[in-house]
């Protein structure tokens, strides 16, 4: 468990699959992602809850929490870790009536922390539509460097998307950490 000025993190239990479901099964929140189903169906975050917890790699490669705010779950965070490379990358979803708030900027500087602090990480990197300006906004404010946009990346509903991508180094971490002292 970990906690921000507003949030908390944990792990995720079989009983968030119902809000897991409420709030990612809005279109506006498939939208904009690659991995979350429109309409969500039902029973798929069983599925999906059931596979982190399942999974060895939970907790070493892969770090999956769910934001809760005054312990009801409000979205859910990822650190994507390819050990190899000592990198990884973060990805997140929050409810739509809490977006705009900070919360996810508040929630992904931990994560960025939690990454390079715990897991000994080189390099975290993030990526979005071009057209999510929610999204690229919070890597922004989280210090990550603009690294390039990869035109037509991915294909999303039959369309094929641009996706920008942001990455921070761990000096660069470092160096901000030390100007905040
Ligand atoms: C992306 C997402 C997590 C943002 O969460 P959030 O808590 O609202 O983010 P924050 O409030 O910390 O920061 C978002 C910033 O973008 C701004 N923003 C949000 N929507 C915007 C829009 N449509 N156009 C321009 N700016 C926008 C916010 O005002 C804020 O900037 P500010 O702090 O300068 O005011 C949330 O919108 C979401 O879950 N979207 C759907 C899933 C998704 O796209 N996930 C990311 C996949 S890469």
């Amino acid at each position: 468990m970990y906690e921000t000025k507003r949030l908390q993190l944990r792990s995720l239990v079989l009983s968030d699959a119902a809000q897991v479901e409420a709030l990612a099964g809005d279109y506006e929140i498939a939208k904009t992602t690659l991995n979350i189903p429109h309409p969500y169906p039902e029973g798929g975050a069983i599925t999906w809850i059931t596979s982190i917890l399942e999974d060895p790699n939970e907790g070493k490669t892969r770090r999956t929490f769910a934001i809760t705010l005054d312990n009801m779950l409000i979205g859910t965070i990822s650190l994507l870790i390819a050990e190899v490379h000592n990198r990884a990358e973060l990805a997140y979803w929050l409810g739509t009536e809490y977006w705009s708030q900070g919360y996810m900027t508040e929630v992904a500087q931990l994560m960025i922390q939690i990454g390079f602090e715990e897991h000994q990480l080189h390099r975290i990197y993030a990526a979005s539509f071009t057209e999510n300006p929610g999204s690229w906004k919070i890597m922004k404010k989280l210090d990550m460097t603009y690294e390039g946009t990869m035109r037509h990346h991915v294909m999303k509903w039959g369309k094929p998307v641009d996706l920008v991508y942001y990455g921070i180094l761990k000096e660069e971490y470092e160096t901000k950490k030390q100007g905040a002292l």
